[in-house]
């Protein structure tokens, strides 16, 4: 669509941004609790609230501090909430059992929360990272990240966290085949409802650095993510990942990091109208909070412009820290 401006004087466009209520009037693109996903991070214990250095207001919480903040999500009007387990290094190993053990972390918090707040959706992540010795989202044989003998453990852990009561399921891995692989084991274990929401467009992004910090991944990763996250100057790529995901069965698809992609948000949604998300990621959350931290920006303002923005390229939803503090400001 070629806009077509009438000459001045006949369109002053200043006259639509005259005052607060035309401006209300006009706007295009709003942001609500219900556009969040919020993501947390699992820590083991009892009333445990220890603090991420790297990311200014976002703690590891234990399974009991997460029940809590499931419901206050909820009573925040926020939809969904992400589970990250931190691993304890004792319980990284090579064959990476700790993924599918159906007592983990992860599984263990998503039980609570659905018991004492049913009415959240609770999201999991699928990728064998946490539990990795060698750190890689899949399994290392003679240095390469291979990709089918990884697929059929994220199948496993996928699976676990089905069966735990999981009601969205992020595989945040990146090796070809696994959408497929997913949908065909939830499929035939009665898992039909589950919905994959598929990390399709991830790029191998210096952005992830305070989420490692995190979930405790940063001394374990050997090498980097490259042979399997994409490579920052592509665009045409993330368009048939998007569209081979969507195709073996995904019902909404990911673009991440979140903020410097959002020309890769549009054209996804422009392309296949899916349900879009964007996540923000730690480091944009880092950048944003601890800038905010110093008094150089306005903290507040910067964190609702940065969302709003995601809404803005088309995204239905964005993953972000900052979903309690922005629900709360924008609840009033
Ligand atoms: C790994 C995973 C990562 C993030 C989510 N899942 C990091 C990585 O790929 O190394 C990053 C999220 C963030 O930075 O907030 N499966």
């Amino acid at each position: 669509m070629k806009p077509t401006v009438a000459p001045f004087p006949a369109a002053r466009l200043r006259r639509t941004r005259k005052s607060a209520a035309i401006r209300a009037l006009v706007s295009q693109n709003g942001l609500t609790p219900s556009d969040f996903i919020w993501p947390v991070f699992l820590r083991d214990g009892r009333d445990v609230v220890e603090a991420v250095p790297s990311m200014p207001g976002v703690n590891r919480l234990s399974v009991d501090k997460v029940v809590d903040a499931a419901r206050e999500a909820r009573d925040l009007g926020i939809p969904a909430i992400c589970l990250f387990p931190y691993t304890d290094p004792a319980k990284k190993t090579k064959d990476c059992a700790e993924a599918w053990n159906p007592d983990n972390l992860s599984n263990t918090a998503t039980r609570a929360i659905k018991d004492a707040v049913p009415d959240i959706a609770v999201m999991t992540d699928v990728a064998l990272d946490p539990y990795n010795i060698d750190g890689h989202d899949g399994f290392v044989e003679n240095g390469e990240v291979v990709n089918d003998r990884t697929v059929e453990a994220l199948v496993k852990q996928a699976l676990s966290q089905a069966e735990a009561g999981a009601d969205i399921i992020g595989p945040s891995d990146m090796m070809d085949g696994r959408i497929g692989a997913l949908r065909a084991a939830l499929e035939s274990a009665g898992h039909q409802n589950v919905l994959l929401l598929s990390y399709a467009a991830k790029y191998a992004s210096a952005f992830y650095g305070p989420f490692r910090d995190a979930v405790g991944a940063s001394g374990a990763l050997k090498g980097d993510k490259k042979t399997y996250q994409m490579d920052p100057a592509n665009s045409d790529e993330a368009l048939r990942l998007i569209q081979r995901d969507l195709s073996e069965g995904a019902d909404m698809v990911m673009v991440k990091p979140g903020m410097p992609y959002l020309d890769i948000c549009r054209r996804a949604k422009d392309l296949f109208g899916a349900p879009t998300f964007a996540y923000q990621v730690s480091g944009e959350y880092a950048m944003i909070a601890g800038a905010a931290e110093r008094g150089w920006v306005d903290g507040d303002k910067v964190m609702l412009e940065s969302l709003t923005a995601f809404k803005r390229a088309g995204c239905d939803g964005v993953l972000t820290y900052f979903a309690p503090a922005a629900a709360r400001l924008l609840n009033g």
